[in-house]
């Protein structure tokens, strides 16, 4: 008989201060809660076939531990590292030894911002960057990745 193959979901991960999208800075942030943009991310994983473990930490460790889980546990990535992605070696690191498809989003654009946010210790290890969307970045994330999936597999 043959084998059925289970599709692997994909993770989600949001870094520090992202707890309080909708509260912090609206005007930069928007509105919409992180909650509410992890149900829009599953609505839209569901119309490719893929479900979401959709996670938010503000510390770098237990961001980093994810990482390292998603390395069997997940078919892609999808990360706003918050302000870790301007700093963090480790979780450069981390996304190094992912071995999936990744991608890197921000809800406003670093770019038109202070220069201490133009670099990304993240993009260098990510297959795209969607930035400067707001919310609307998370959801066509979740289009770019599931390509690379599909393309991966075929
Ligand atoms: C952010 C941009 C970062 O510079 C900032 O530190 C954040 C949010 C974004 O989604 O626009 O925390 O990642």
């Amino acid at each position: 008989m043959a084998k059925k193959s289970k599709v692997l979901p994909i993770y989600v991960l949001s870094g520090p201060n992202l707890n309080l999208l909708g509260l912090r800075e609206p005007d930069i942030y928007g509105r919409t809660t992180l909650a509410e943009i992890g149900q829009m991310m599953a609505r839209r994983a569901k119309n490719h076939g893929l479900s979401v473990v959709f996670r938010q930490s503000n510390h770098e460790g237990e961001l980093i531990d994810w990482i390292q889980e998603a390395r069997t546990k997940s078919a892609g990535m999808i990360i706003n590292g918050g302000a870790y992605s301007h700093t963090s070696l480790a979780l450069h690191d981390a996304l190094r030894a992912l071995d999936r498809p990744l991608v890197e989003v921000h809800l406003s654009n670093p770019f038109a911002r202070e220069e201490f946010r133009h670099h990304s210790r993240i993009s260098p290890v990510a297959k795209g960057v969607i930035v400067g969307f707001g919310a609307q970045s998370y959801v066509l994330a979740v289009d770019a990745l599931a390509s690379l999936i599909k393309g991966s597999t075929g």
